[in-house]
């Protein structure tokens, strides 16, 4: 697998995100499901991903930090902001995520 290329949004910088309590730094201005994509490119690839709003196997529920609302959404549609805590997921991530062993 080559490293990131036209698949991502151009970025200047990666902002700081947490899955599952875990920290990551993921390319801004770039979907979810892409930053995903990024922290476990093969994983991600083979997943049975739409990427277009459809199967709803990207959902997750997120907060933006202690003490905020929790919101659910799909990740191809949810575009990553810094300090953005995922904190629930579809199986279908939870499992093409399975390299980062989260818990
Ligand atoms: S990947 Fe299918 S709805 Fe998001």
């Amino acid at each position: 697998m080559s490293g990131p290329g036209p698949l991502f949004r151009p970025y200047e910088k990666l902002v700081k995100i947490a899955i599952m309590g875990r920290e990551f730094e993921v390319p801004e201005g770039n979907m979810m499901l892409r930053a995903m994509q990024y922290l476990a490119p093969e994983g991600i690839s083979y997943g049975r991903f739409c990427w277009n709003e459809d199967c709803q196997f990207c959902r997750v529920v997120y907060d933006l930090g202690e003490g905020t609302q929790p919101h659910a959404a799909i990740s191809c549609k949810l575009m990553v902001k810094e300090g953005m805590r995922i904190i629930e997921m579809a199986q279908e991530i939870r499992y093409c995520l399975r390299s980062l062993n989260l818990k």
